[in-house]
């Protein structure tokens, strides 16, 4: 596996003044845009439409990164530039040092099946073949054996965790399977890259988490590099190592879920996250909720497990006598636990952030962005007074919007 060390980034992908310009007279558009016109004053005078205005971004080795911004803004038409599904007007794309605009045909070719995979929103699976087949088609276009084809697409498959489903149809699948196969056929190449498009906006709200923290998963066992295009604010957050975000072509800024919240650079980024400011006003008493369950330090891990699964949770905080918080328990430490014989003692985490019912939602917000765990809200004599997830915090700050 390669080093992801924060301190020892390789950039996989470098684009620089990318511009892509719909319409038969790019010339016009490009002259207008070095005249620093907008892509509004360029529409109205050529009827040519800058999708793309001189984007630049690097995309580190192993990371998610996440193009988000409304619609039209540019997110697919970047990304489809990226394997020149859409072609650039101008500018550079290097992959590993290799400029993309300037492949021929044949390095084009094996660009897209060695090196990029690609998932859509719509699943696109063929709907007379079996699922193993639909995994392994791109490979089949590629002229590679069955035997080997077969191979790759039945690990594929069981990296999603479709093992099993092989010889199904599409159509006896899920929504949220059928996307698994989706991911499993862009798997299949074993390519470094991953480019996604919306893919999971069309699954309801509970799958499409689901399939969020699947990736996350995935992600920690394959580590591609991914290039994930949203539009949701929680979703970036979530997936995203890094956010770049988009308006009318051009980006905004990048940078990590914290940057983005806490140091917006511009008004439109500032709108994106204008909830952020309300979060100075609020404070961790108006977005905790009631601490519930709470297990006692001195029952055990059964107890622990049990009070999970009843909430579907995969977190329990422990107390001791008078509600006194002493840390939280862990599903996979609990199970443990309850194998070897442990109590709750030996497997409490104790080192877990923790936040006063006053101190204000602009310093939760970094503590919760960047972790999947629950926070604690302690009193002086650390008595715990209620609980903070990501979720109610977005919930309480989305409803102070109004
Ligand atoms: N094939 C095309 N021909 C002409 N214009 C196009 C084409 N594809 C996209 N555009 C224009 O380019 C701009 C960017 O579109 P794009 O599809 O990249 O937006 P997006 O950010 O992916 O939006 P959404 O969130 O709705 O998918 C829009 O103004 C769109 O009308
Ligand atoms: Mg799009």
């Amino acid at each position: 596996m390669e080093d992801t060390d924060n301190d020892n980034k390789k950039i996989k992908l470098e684009v620089r003044n990318l511009v892509k310009v719909f319409g038969p007279k790019p010339e016009k558009a490009l002259a207008l845009l070095d005249e620093g016109k907008s892509k509004t004053e360029i529409l109205e005078a050529t009827q040519q439409n800058v999708a793309l205005n001189n984007v630049s971004f690097d995309v580190y080795e192993g990371e998610i990164f996440v193009l988000m911004g409304l619609s039209g803004c540019g997110k697919s038409t970047l990304l489809r530039c990226l394997n020149r599904l859409v072609e650039p007007t101008s500018g550079s794309i290097l992959v590993d040092g290799d400029n993309i605009p300037e492949m021929d045909e044949e390095e084009l070719l094996n660009f897209r099946r060695h090196r990029v995979g690609m998932v859509f929103q719509s699943f696109a699976l063929l709907p007379h073949r079996c699922i193993l087949d639909n995994v392994a088609f791109p490979l089949e276009i590629q002229g590679i054996s069955q035997e080997e084809r077969h191979e790759k697409a039945e690990k594929a498959i069981g990296l999603v965790g479709l093992a099993g489903y092989e010889n199904s149809l599409p159509s006896e699948l899920s929504g949220g399977m059928q996307q698994r196969v989706g991911l499993a056929r862009a798997l299949a190449g074993d390519n470094d890259i991953l480019l996604m498009d919306e893919a999971f906006s069309a699954l309801d709200p509970l799958i499409r988490r689901e399939m969020q923290d699947e990736l996350l998963d995935l992600q920690e066992r394959v580590n591609k590099t991914i290039i994930f295009v949203s539009h949701d604010l929680d979703e970036a957050l979530k997936l995203g190592d890094r956010i770049a975000l988009m308006k009318d072509g051009c980006v905004v800024q990048v940078g990590t879920a914290e940057d983005i919240l806490t140091n917006p650079e511009t008004k439109y980024v500032e709108k994106f996250v204008e909830d952020v400011d309300m979060a100075k006003v609020l404070s961790a008493k108006d977005v905790m909720k009631r601490p519930e369950p709470l297990v006692s330090v001195t029952s055990g891990p059964n107890n622990a497990l049990h009070l999970m699964e009843e909430y579907g949770i995969s977190s329990v905080f422990a107390v001791s006598k008078h509600r006194k918080y002493e840390g939280l328990i862990l599903v996979d430490d609990a199970t443990e636990a309850k194998k070897k014989g442990l109590g709750l003692e030996d497997i409490i985490k104790r080192d877990i952030p923790a936040v006063s019912p006053d101190t204000p939602v602009s310093e939760i917000m970094p503590l919760v962005a960047d972790s999947a765990i629950p926070i604690p809200v302690l009193d002086d004599e650390g008595k715990i007074k209620g609980i903070i997830i990501k979720g109610s915090v977005l919930a309480a700050l989305s409803r102070m919007e109004v």
